[in-house]
């Protein structure tokens, strides 16, 4: 089948990779130069994990192409697939669709022949009914239906999600049954080999699929900032947070992921969609007090990480030289969107610290978006010297790794202050350190 992919970022890059990877001959269109130019080149503009390989064999192979206009991409396609980002718009949270419809009134434009389009930005509901409406105004005479096939994939795992999908979710016009069962058929060859691997596909109406996408991203935002204020309750009672989990865990009902605690959860999705389902709930009055109260509880965490680690090095750190190991929202990704470390490195700055940060991937990102007096390490090594006091941000596996002695040696004072929970706190303290976690006293 003929692909064309609209939008080159995290998910348009992977989704047309694995779509080429599929068999499927994809074109991908992308408006930012710099990106394209690298695409173009066989050069990935972002970090994940396995992207490179995939990305440079079903180019080889032919299947898979880069370009910057819509009109030529889409002349000859069964399936325009909309990846453009919907972030939050300026001032009031709610999700920024310029660039969706703007998409969608060039797709508008350059249709002549049948084609199904279809969302996989994560966009409210109703935007794809609208969006089928844009295009019949601009393009009266073109035959077209809409689709929303919302995508789960996480950073860092894109592939293996993309691949492995615990379900793929497809909406289409349902009041228009014969049109529905077209598009469903033209979705399940486009999903073909991973029917062949029993991965379930669930047909619903347009507005359940929008809504999916939301209600999934912010039940899972909702899980974390659950067991992150149960972890401030096993601090205080003598609990242990990882038993905790296990514990509820292994009821079938609640589940053993994302019940990690940390200093709240960030990046491009989970803070930018809980929001926009707050304002989805509000306008369409069936208001949601628990997303509104995941928002708050996560706002309120990152201020209170940020405390926690005034408070765990006496009290000040002022002129106190701080090694922040970790930039990125979680590891094995560039990414630095919403990221906890933006509003905690800033409050340790203007609370008088000294930071040396390090991160395998993140720092050049990062770099844009931190205070300037913040001093970026080439290595542990280098982030550790000096330093009063460690701070784990992110989980890299490369920390994970570092031996307490190897810490012991080259910082000068004793803290380590473990926001990830990715050190024994027994160990830790064996060797002489000063050893904090999060929801771990015993
Ligand atoms: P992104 O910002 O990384 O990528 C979007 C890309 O689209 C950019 O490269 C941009 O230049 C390009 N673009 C914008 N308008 C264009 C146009 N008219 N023509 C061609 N290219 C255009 O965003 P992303 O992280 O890939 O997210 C895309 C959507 O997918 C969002 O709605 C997001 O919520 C959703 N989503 C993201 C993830 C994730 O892990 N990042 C996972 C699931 C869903
Ligand atoms: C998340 C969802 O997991 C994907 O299913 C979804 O497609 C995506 O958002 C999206 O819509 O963009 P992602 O943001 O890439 O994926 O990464 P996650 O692994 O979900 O982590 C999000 C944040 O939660 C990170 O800051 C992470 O550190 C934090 N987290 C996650 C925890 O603090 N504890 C956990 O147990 C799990």
């Amino acid at each position: 089948m003929r692909i064309a992919m609209i939008g080159g970022g995290y998910v348009g890059l992977v989704s047309a990779a694995c779509f080429s990877e599929f068999g499927h001959e994809v074109h991908v269109v992308e408006n930012n130069p710099q990106r394209l130019y690298a695409l173009q080149n066989g050069e990935i503009p972002i970090y994940e994990p396995g992207l490179d390989t995939l990305v440079n064999t079903n180019m080889r192979a032919g299947r898979l192409s880069f370009g910057n206009n819509i009109a030529a991409a889409i002349s000859d396609v069964q399936a325009v697939f909309i990846a453009v980002g919907t972030p939050p718009r300026n001032g009031d949270g709610h999700a920024d669709l310029q660039y969706v419809y703007k998409a969608a009134d060039e797709i508008a434009q350059s249709l002549t022949d049948y084609t199904v389009i279809i969302t996989k930005s994560t966009v409210p509901l109703g935007t794809s009914r609208k969006i089928a409406e844009r295009i019949r105004q601009k393009n009266p005479k073109l035959d077209f239906d809409i689709a929303s096939n919302p995508e789960f994939l996480r950073e860092g795992n894109a592939i293996g999600d993309f691949m492995r999908p615990d379900r793929i979710i497809v909406g289409t016009d349902t009041a228009q049954p014969e049109r529905s069962q077209n598009v469903q058929a033209i979705l399940r060859t486009i999903y073909r080999p991973l029917s062949l691997i029993e991965v379930p596909i669930l047909f619903t109406n347009l507005e359940s699929a929008e809504l999916t996408k939301y209600a999934s991203n912010s039940f899972l935002a909702m899980k974390i900032s659950f067991i992150n204020e149960m972890a401030d309750l096993c601090d205080k009672v003598g609990a242990n947070v990882h038993d905790v989990a296990r514990g509820m865990g292994l009821d079938k009902r609640i589940g053993q992921k994302f019940l990690h605690p940390g200093p709240g959860f960030g990046g491009s999705c989970f803070p930018k969609d809980t929001m926009a389902l707050m304002h989805i709930a509000e306008e369409h009055q069936a208001p949601s007090r628990l997303v509104e109260a995941t928002i708050k509880v996560n706002e309120t965490r990152k201020t209170n990480m940020a405390s926690r680690i005034i408070a765990h090095c006496g009290g000040s750190v002022k002129n106190k030289t701080l090694a922040i190991l970790g930039l990125t929202f979680k590891p094995e990704t560039d990414d630095m969107r919403d990221a906890p470390s933006l509003s905690i490195l800033q409050r340790l700055d203007d609370e008088g610290a000294h930071i040396q940060a390090f991160d395998p991937v993140g720092m050049e990102t990062a770099r844009p978006l931190l205070p300037h007096t913040v001093r970026y390490c080439s290595n542990v090594t280098e982030a550790l010297t000096q330093a009063d006091a460690v701070v784990i941000l992110t989980e890299w596996n490369e920390f994970r790794a570092l031996p307490p002695e190897f810490l012991k040696t080259h910082m000068r004072g004793k803290i380590i202050i473990d926001l990830r929970n990715i050190f024994d706190p027994k160990t830790m303290i064996e060797v002489g350190l000063q050893y904090y976690s999060v929801g771990r006293a015993d």
